[in-house]
């Protein structure tokens, strides 16, 4: 069953009100001496308290207990899900991966996560980690949360259904899905299996690009952002409860569902986003724009228009710009790009870069369309439109250089004759 658009409140970073009990919902304050229907009243602050009117952002939860009862936190060891960019050197080479394998054990989302990259960190409040997930079971007892940064996830096969304190996110390939820092949710697999992609951005909060001279109704709008109504699970049992703090998980034992929020109201919450809505803007003259038309969500550096990360995408579209290179140019770029593909074919590469798989290109790291699709593009008729179909690949841009982890440096994935596709390129250079 997939849930339809009416289950969800529409708008980005709206003042939401929802209960899942009419009534609950304090009238003309936050936290009475007395909630309603034997609640208490939790704040969840996603921004300082004292942060820009326009920046700030929280949420007032209404729920059967604090989120302070469970018993005390202790380590929990992972294997390949962490923040340790640092235990290989940063390379200037191209690098691509094949798709990482579905797993043969019971794995799910939390088990299921790999880190491929990252920069910055929690402690920095900058920068953000770069994860794929494979799994094949339902999360089973089992509660998450980031305290160390917003998760940005994108599938790429399987729908998923997120439960959360604020109600529920079901989300299929070509939609992404955003929980805030600090949301516990567990992740339910609606199709058996699931792989995605997810960034953990400790950055400022994503949010949507301001829009400039292309106006008010292009690109992602925010009609299109979809958050969960209140929906809560009145359930005691022996559950446990997973922190992310500070790079690394830790487990504590918790008695009853943390998902127990009956109402909230605020502005702080999770959300969904359907890629197909994406209003694509690009040139009807000559040459492209750069890719920053694509940018669906920004997290904002201190330094104007240079962002810690942006997620941008690059969907169906046409082609119509005359006397062109219609393929994604050849460039250097200051910014540290890894790209992701969900579905068909990127433009820029006649092969290699499939569904699941990924590629990192950094700082200043020369790269393209590949051989093939050069000669293609040189040589294709460029007077009629061409429409790209069944195709939605994705980037991740940061400031911050991009650091594969040792693991993804030493995964079978990793293609070591990725650079072979650009050793085709011809001399054509002729004095006269
Ligand atoms: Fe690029």
């Amino acid at each position: 069953m997939s849930a339809s658009k009416q289950q969800y409140q529409s708008g980005f970073g709206n003042e939401f009100a929802s209960e899942a009990i009419p009534g609950v919902l304090p009238a003309g304050q936050n936290s009475p001496q007395r909630v309603a229907h034997g609640l208490y009243a939790e704040q969840l602050s996603g921004t300082a308290f004292t942060a820009p009117r326009h920046s700030n952002r929280r949420s007032w939860l209404y729920r059967i207990r604090p989120a302070a009862v469970h018993k005390p936190f202790e380590p929990k060891a992972h294997a390949h899900f962490h923040n340790r960019f640092d235990e290989a050197p940063a390379t200037p080479n191209q690098l691509r991966w094949d798709p990482w394998p579905l797993p043969s054990q019971p794995t799910d989302f939390v088990d299921g996560l790999v880190t491929l990259a990252g920069n910055g960190g929690a402690g920095e409040q900058a920068g953000c980690g770069i994860h794929i997930y494979a799994a094949n079971r339902s999360m089973q007892g089992r509660f998450f949360y980031d305290a160390d940064g917003e998760l940005l996830i994108v599938p790429q096969q399987g729908r998923l259904k997120l439960a959360t304190e604020f109600g529920v996110l079901e989300v299929k390939p070509l939609e992404i899905a955003v929980i805030p820092r600090g949301v516990r949710f567990r992740v339910e697999l609606l199709d058996g299996e699931a792989r995605g992609y997810v960034c953990e951005n400790f950055g400022a909060l994503l949010r949507l690009s301001d829009l400039g001279p292309v106006g008010a109704n292009s690109m992602a709008l925010p009609r299109d952002f979809l958050t969960p109504h209140a929906a809560y699970e009145d359930v005691e049992g022996d559950f446990v409860l997973i922190a992310k703090f500070q790079g690394a998980l830790w487990t504590a034992k918790i008695d009853h569902s943390p998902l127990d929020v009956v109402a909230w109201h605020g502005n702080y919450a999770p959300y969904k986003y359907d890629l197909t809505l994406y209003n694509t803007v690009g040139s009807i003259s000559v040459d492209h724009p750069d890719p920053s038309i694509f940018t669906v969500l920004t997290s904002p550096s201190d330094t104007p228009g240079t962002a810690n990360v942006d997620f941008v995408i690059f969907p169906p579209r046409w082609l119509v710009a005359e006397h062109t290179f219609r393929p994604p140019y050849f460039h250097r770029n200051v910014a540290s790009e890894f790209m992701g593909l969900i579905e068909g074919a990127y433009d820029a590469k006649a092969g290699g870069f499939v569904p699941g798989g990924a590629s990192l290109h950094n700082c200043m790291s020369g790269h393209g369309p590949d051989a093939a699709s050069f000669e293609k593009a040189t040589n294709a008729t460029v007077d009629k439109p061409d429409h790209l179909t069944g195709t939605m690949a994705f980037m991740f841009e940061t400031r911050k250089v991009i650091r594969p982890t040792r693991q993804a440096l030493e995964a079978p994935q990793l293609q070591g004759n990725y650079y072979e596709c650009w050793q085709g390129i011809q001399k054509h250079f002729h004095k006269e």
